[in-house]
C-alpha cells in the first residue's frame, strides 16, 4: 500500500485489515498519534485526511492510500513549532499528554471545518488557524476529543489564542 504522510509518500506492506491507526503506530513509527479506546470514543488517534479529522481508530488504512495524511509529527514546520503547539504550552493545554496530538489534530480540522462551513467568521490564513469562534461553539466542536487529566481550561485557551 501507498500513503502520503506528512507530504512523504511512503509504501508497506500491510495486511488489508489493519486501521489506519495501527498503519501509523506500528508499521510507520508515527507513534505521536495515540490509541485510547480503540473505538471511536476518545479522539486520542485523530489525524488529518486532507484537512479533515478522523479517528484513525475506526479507518481501514487501505481506504486512505493516495490520500494527505498529517500526524502530529507533521505539524511542526521548519524548526518551528505549529502555533497551536506553542499555545498549548504557553497554556498548560495538557497535563500527561496523551490526548494532546488528537487535541492538536481535531482543532486545526476544526478550524478547516469553519472555514468551509461558515466563511463569514474566518479569516483566509489557515497556515495560523486563523478562525473566529465562540468558546461554547468550539467546546462542542472539540467534544470528541477527551482529556482524561482535566486540563480542558488550558486546551480551551490554548485554542482561543491560536484560532482568534
Ligand atoms: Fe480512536 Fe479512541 S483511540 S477514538
Amino acid at each position: 500500500m501507498q500513503f502520503i504522510i506528512n507530504g512523504e509518500t511512503v509504501e508497506v506492506a500491510a495486511d488489508i485489515r489493519t486501521s489506519l491507526l495501527d498503519l501509523l503506530r506500528n508499521y510507520l513509527g508515527f507513534t505521536g498519534t495515540k490509541k485510547g479506546c480503540d473505538q471511536g470514543a476518545c479522539g486520542a488517534c485523530t489525524v488529518l485526511v486532507d484537512g479533515e479529522r478522523i479517528n484513525s481508530c475506526l479507518a481501514l488504512a487501505v481506504q486512505y492510500q493516495h490520500r494527505n495524511i498529517t500526524t502530529v509529527e507533521g505539524l511542526a514546520r521548519n524548526g518551528s513549532l505549529h502555533p497551536l503547539q506553542q499555545a498549548f504550552i504557553d497554556h498548560d493545554g495538557f497535563q500527561c499528554g496523551y490526548c494532546t496530538p488528537g487535541q492538536l489534530c481535531s482543532a486545526i480540522g476544526m478550524a478547516s471545518e469553519i472555514e468551509r462551513n461558515i466563511p463569514s467568521v474566518v479569516t483566509k490564513d489557515l497556515s495560523a488557524t486563523s478562525v473566529m469562534l465562540d468558546e461554547t461553539e468550539f467546546r462542542e466542536r472539540m467534544s470528541g476529543n477527551l482529556c482524561r487529566c482535566g486540563a480542558y481550561n488550558g486546551i480551551v485557551e490554548a485554542i482561543s489564542e491560536a484560532t482568534v
